[in-house]
């Protein structure tokens, strides 16, 4: 017995003297020879010690290949470059570089990392906010998300991050104390909310002034949010013929007021799976086969794809501070009339295009009913489809980024254009379904029209 377990042990040794590690290929012949094998049979009890020793040495190095595996591939992440996987170039916040507080920062910048920034975005359950949750979420942030109503409206945002990441918190908007809650543990505030109607509740001046105002003002007192955006509109001006982007640009002008560092994003209208143009017209368009055009659609728009301007936000956040303090407009990649827009929208659906043209006076004698009786009847009115009187007023301008302003190039960031990817959710309201056909610009003649 003595023999054998020398003789095991001097293979062992043999294999061995190049590492100082039993090479595993070493252990596997050593136990499995044919020789070894008889030997083992006729001695029981050494053998057992033999095979636990050689499964603890297994075990070991098992463990060590892993640390090795953790080792090098956190440096090859933390080293950045292209590719993908753990070689994919990451892009933590550099938010530690202004303003004040205590950061922790880990991991590589992924979603299962910590990237430092801790945001409440106030109108998150929107449309933009999806957006911007999700692209918050996945290089590391945590994500506050203040809700009214339903526990069904942030729900879907859970999803976006790692257990624990995205936090819905309940809160009042009228309710001070509420607000500052869901404020305290942040170092980030973005505020997206805003709304392109009135309702019995809530006018266009409290939703877009006074709430953005108070965000500001509590943000200010707070004393550790590094970084304030809000985000504004494309054409926001106090000459602006549409209520909304007059009290629009009345916010921006508060926020600067109270917080000179923050940032203002101008987005014009904005386009994506879960927009408010084109599946409004499309939808309107299927239900009643054609689509009313207000005056003869010549002004000009510049729509932007929504995921362009989450990431613009992203950019604002993880630069070293110099977005503080400075307004950016966001126009897309193309100017389109009015006109045009409805063009590509009925390209795309593979609808023959019919218009009705309504001239601006009597958009607005349609629409007006509602704005009048709003807050006089005691039961909520409907929202406005097609006739939305703002929305009237804020078309009949052109809304394009102006000339000397700061745009997406200014965020290192190119907006996508359009016609193409950007708008293939509307081939869901093709007829025959959203398979039918995968090209845009195929109009169908309306000889062939059943
Ligand atoms: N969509 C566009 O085409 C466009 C274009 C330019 C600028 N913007 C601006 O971008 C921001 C986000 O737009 P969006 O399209 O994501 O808007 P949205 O889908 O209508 O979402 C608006 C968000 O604001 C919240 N909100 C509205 N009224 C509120 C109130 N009275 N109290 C508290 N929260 C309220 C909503 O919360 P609830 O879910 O609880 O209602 C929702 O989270 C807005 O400021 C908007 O003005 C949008």
């Amino acid at each position: 017995m003595q023999t054998y377990t020398r003789r095991l042990g001097h293979q062992f040794s043999k294999s061995a003297t190049s590492s100082s590690q039993p090479s595993l290929r070493s252990l596997y012949s050593a136990l499995h020879s044919p020789r070894n094998h008889l030997r083992i049979a006729s001695s029981r009890p050494t053998c057992v010690a033999l095979i636990d020793r050689s499964l603890l040495s297994l075990k070991r190095q098992i463990f060590l290949s892993f640390v090795v595996v953790v080792v090098v591939g956190g440096g090859g992440g933390g080293g950045g470059g292209g590719g993908f996987g753990s070689q994919q170039e990451r892009y933590g916040s550099t938010i530690a570089s202004t303003g004040t507080g205590h950061i922790v920062r880990k991991g590589t910048g992924g979603r299962s990392s910590v990237s430092g920034i801790v945001a409440t975005v106030f109108g998150a359950t929107g449309f933009l906010g999806r957006y911007v949750v999700q692209q918050l979420a996945k290089m590391g942030s945590q994500v506050l998300v203040p809700f009214r109503g339903s526990e069904d409206s942030p729900r879907h945002l859970k999803l976006m991050g790692d257990l624990g990441q995205i936090v819905p918190m309940k809160y009042n908007p009228r309710d001070e104390d509420s607000i500052k809650a869901v404020m305290a543990k942040a170092n980030v505030v973005l505020n997206l909310i805003g709304r392109e109607y009135e309702t019995r509740n809530y006018g266009f001046e409290e939703v877009n002034i006074t709430m953005a105002k108070q965000l500001a003002t509590i943000a200010n007192e707070h004393g550790g949010i590094m970084r304030f955006i809000q985000v504004s509109c494309l054409g926001a001006s106090p000459s602006s013929p549409s209520r909304m982007l007059r009290a629009k640009a009345a916010a921006e002008e508060a926020i600067l007021k109270e917080l000179p560092q923050a940032t203002i994003m101008k987005p014009a209208v904005v386009v994506g799976t879960e927009d408010r143009i084109l599946n409004k017209w499309a939808r309107f368009v299927k239900k009643w086969g054609f689509l009313p055009i207000v005056g003869d659609g010549s002004s000009k728009i510049q729509p932007v794809y929504v995921v362009d301007v989450a990431a613009a936000i992203m950019a604002a956040l993880k630069d070293d501070g110099s977005s503080m303090g400075k307004v950016y407009e966001l126009g897309g990649a193309d100017v389109f009339t009015v006109h045009q827009l409805a063009e590509l929208m009925y390209d795309t659906i593979r609808e023959w295009p019919r218009y009705v043209k309504v001239p601006l006076p009597i958009a607005k004698i349609l629409a007006s009913p509602r704005e009048m009786l709003v807050n006089k009847v005691p039961f909520p009115l409907p929202t406005p489809a097609i006739f939305n009187l703002d929305e009237i007023n804020a078309y009949s301008v052109d809304t394009v980024v102006s000339e000397n302003a700061l745009t997406f190039d200014d965020l290192g960031i190119v907006p996508h254009k359009l016609k193409g990817y950007p708008i293939e959710y509307l081939f869901s309201y093709r007829k025959g379904g959203p398979n039918l056909g995968a090209t845009i610009s195929e109009k169908i003649s309306p000889e062939n029209w059943p």
